[in-house]
């Protein structure tokens, strides 16, 4: 099984980020957990672009969402909203194939982006993801610098990161529903 993980911050020290490689650390046996780090890459979507031949960082958006069996997203919330970049990627996908029916969840790296996760949730239910609620984790890393392995260490936030890992991967391979 092939998860893809997208943080929607660009930040190099980004605690979205730092979630995700945490989870990468922890993938169950069988799981290969890919980090998508083409977002800073895109160029602005533009329906007149939107069609072959593609601009090289959409086609490989493309090819790595059409090989992901499920998407874990992380983001950060800007003025209320969903990250600019992360919402420019997404505009790319609406018109292509691959999305339609993929399962997706959301690790949170904070309690407070509460309007930019129902706005991304209404974008991605729009573009006819899968939402797995039963992985959806939520954890406090704002204004904390854990590193990655730290988070993974971390015996309050590993064990529900594996939970959150462990509902996707059932819920991804068709053996509960999300
Ligand atoms: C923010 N932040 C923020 N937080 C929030 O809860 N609601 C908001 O509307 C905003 N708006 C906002 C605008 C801008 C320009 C910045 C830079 C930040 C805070 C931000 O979501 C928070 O620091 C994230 O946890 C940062 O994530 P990374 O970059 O560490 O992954």
């Amino acid at each position: 099984m092939r998860i893809l993980v997208i943080s929607g911050s660009l930040r190099a020290v980004s605690s979205n980020t730092s979630l995700l490689k945490a989870a990468q650390m922890l993938a169950p046996n069988g799981v290969r957990i890919d980090l998508y780090e083409g977002l800073g890459q895109l160029p602005h979507f533009n329906p007149d672009l939107d069609c072959a031949p593609f601009h090289a960082a959409v086609a490989d958006l493309h090819t790595r969402i059409g090989a992901a069996d499920g998407l874990l997203i992380s983001s950060p919330e800007y003025a209320r909203g969903v990250p600019g970049a992360l919402k420019n990627a997404l505009d790319w996908l609406v018109s292509g194939s691959e999305f339609p029916g993929k399962p997706v969840a959301f690790f949170n790296a904070s309690d407070r982006g509460t309007h930019a996760q129902a706005a991304l949730r209404l974008t991605l239910e729009t573009m006819s993801a899968r939402m797995v609620d039963a992985a959806m984790v939520t954890v406090h890393l704002l204004g904390k610098t854990q590193t990655p392995e730290e988070i993974a260490n971390d015996p309050d936030v590993a064990p529900r990161l594996k939970a959150g890992l462990d509902a996707f991967v059932k819920a991804v391979a068709g053996c509960a529903g999300g």
